[in-house]
């Protein structure tokens, strides 16, 4: 197969847009869309100052490498989680992304979990009900809660994620299957600054995921290879699966369905769930000064606290 634009040999067939394109016309064409996203939701301006969740692994680092390129101005950090035993997961991102970083000369904070809040993701998880065996939704939360802290100390402008396509398509469709109003009034790419959270964008969101990894591997970029191993076997990864599925028999399914829901949601078809201005305004955790839905601490301080 040839490219579309210069008649080379193609590297993508990018069946969805009826393109071919090779090692050179691909990236250009990731920058261009990657582009072409900021601006469609106004997600951010180079002139604001943006801070990137950077995993070490190929949507972060792509991500990163693309906006650098643009002329976007992005300082990484890194949660070690302190994922190791056995795997030397958390070991081996942290070192991907540092080495990327100091190749560009680009600024990465790395912030030590076990060294900072006396425990790692899956030690905190441990002391949980439901996360005996699989610390992820502490580990989120904890994600969550200190990307936005360290944003707002920061003073930064937006919070950057790599979420792709595939990402998105299979949370939407957990999201819908078990019709979590909350999380369905959300899930858009840009979800603007409000009392105490900073500004979140997906510059990645209408990308699959193939695209973001063969822009990895045509760049060079090294990265991290392996999944955090409590994602074996968890249901984001199944709802992939199935979706790889629909995708094989119909081109383009995850685009359609994610970019119909987004239409579907500015059209109003979700309410924006309870975490509203109003509602935030109520309550400061006693702890850390966050706005809680309720009284005294919040979900964050609760977990770390040992409470
Ligand atoms: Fe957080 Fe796997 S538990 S990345
Ligand atoms: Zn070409
Ligand atoms: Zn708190």
């Amino acid at each position: 197969m040839k490219c579309t634009i210069c008649n080379q040999k193609a590297a993508l067939h990018l069946e969805h847009h009826n393109l071919a394109l090779c090692s050179d016309h691909f990236p250009e064409w990731m920058c261009k869309q990657t582009e072409r996203t900021i601006q469609k939701y106004s997600m951010f301006r180079r002139d604001e100052k943006l801070l990137l969740a950077v995993s070490g692994g190929k949507d972060s680092l792509s991500l990163w490498d693309i906006l650098w390129k643009l002329g976007y101005h992005a300082d990484g950090i890194y949660l070690d989680l302190g994922i190791d035993q056995g795997t030397r997961y958390s070991c081996t991102s942290g070192e991907m992304a540092q080495a990327f970083a100091a190749q560009r000369g680009l600024n990465l904070t790395v912030l030590d979990i076990r060294a900072k809040y006396g425990e790692s993701i899956p030690e905190m998880g441990a002391r949980t009900k439901r996360g005996h065996q699989k610390p992820c939704s502490q580990c989120g939360l904890v994600k969550r809660y200190l990307l936005n802290k360290a944003a707002l100390d920061g003073g930064y402008d937006a919070i950057l994620t790599a979420h792709n396509l595939d990402d998105e398509a299979a949370f939407l469709f957990s999201n819908l299957t078990h019709w979590s109003m909350q999380y369905l009034g959300r899930q858009h790419p840009l979800l603007p600054a409000t009392t105490g959270f900073a500004r979140k964008a997906k510059p990645f969101c209408l990308l699959y995921e193939r695209e973001t990894t063969a822009y990895a591997y045509l760049n060079n970029i090294a990265y991290v290879y392996s999944e955090c191993p409590y994602a074996t076997g968890s249901k984001q990864l199944r709802n992939k699966t199935y979706l790889n599925r629909l995708e094989d028999e119909q081109i383009g399914f995850k685009y359609q369905f994610y970019t119909g829901y987004l239409r579907a949601l500015e059209a109003g078809a979700f309410p924006a769930g309870q975490e509203t201005p109003e509602v935030l305004e109520q309550y400061r955790c006693t702890n850390c000064g966050q706005p809680t839905l309720s009284d005294g601490l919040c979900t964050f301080c609760r977990l770390v606290k040992k409470n």
